[in-house]
């Protein structure tokens, strides 16, 4: 597939990166994947994450919350930077802002989530501890377009995995985050096709 029909995506972050580590990887790795990540962002301007897309060669950028006084103006410098980009999918990897519906509704259809657990189950945060709690026998995680409501959108793709005995929340997230890896870039090789007007 040539660079202009690559589907031009943006990774947002906040934190260590490994989703987005793995997008990356599969994005540069096959010169057949249907998504190039050109931009990632990130609202906390330390995030290790960033240091990480650099060392892959890949644009970055911190537009940080905090120098913003409301909401609604870090979104509007969020969604200027990824237009000015060029973007056309947002990928949120471990991104921790809550987007309000005016961010949501401007990139809906082109914004995916991953989220840890097996989608309906388990919206929201703590998802493993959750699990264990609830005593299910299979847990994971999902990517979902996003929509105004939290962890609500159309789920495109999940990875099961089983709670084993012994397991608490630190292992049991170990064992989702692994299979997160394989999960979101082959969810987000769909959204780009499914964007390009291909098969779904
Ligand atoms: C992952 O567990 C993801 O499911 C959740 O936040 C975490 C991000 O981890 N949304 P990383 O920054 O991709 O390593």
């Amino acid at each position: 597939m040539s660079g202009a029909e690559k589907v031009r995506t943006a990774v947002l972050i906040s934190g260590r990166g490994s989703n987005m580590a793995s997008l990356i990887a599969a994005a540069q790795g096959d010169p057949a994947y249907p998504a190039a990540i050109t931009l990632v962002v990130s609202n906390r301007p330390g995030a290790g994450g960033l240091a990480r897309a650099a060392e892959a060669g890949v644009a970055t950028d911190a537009v940080d919350h905090k120098a913003f006084p409301d909401r609604e103006t870090f979104e509007r410098a969020l969604d200027a930077r990824l237009r000015a980009a060029e973007i056309e999918l947002v990928a949120l990897a471990g991104f921790m802002r809550v987007l309000t519906p005016w961010f949501v509704t401007r990139w809906e259809g082109r914004l995916l989530n991953i989220h840890p657990s097996l989608l309906p189950a388990f919206r929201g945060v703590d998802t493993h501890a959750r699990a264990l709690a609830a005593g299910v026998a299979e847990h994971g995680c999902s990517v979902h377009y996003v929509t105004p409501e939290l962890d609500a959108g159309p789920v495109i793709d999940r990875e099961t995995v089983p709670v084993l005995p012994g397991d608490d929340a630190a292992t049991l997230a170990e064992r989702v985050l692994a299979r997160e890896h394989v999960l979101y870039p082959r969810a987000l090789a769909e959204a780009a096709r499914r964007l390009r007007g291909g098969q779904s």
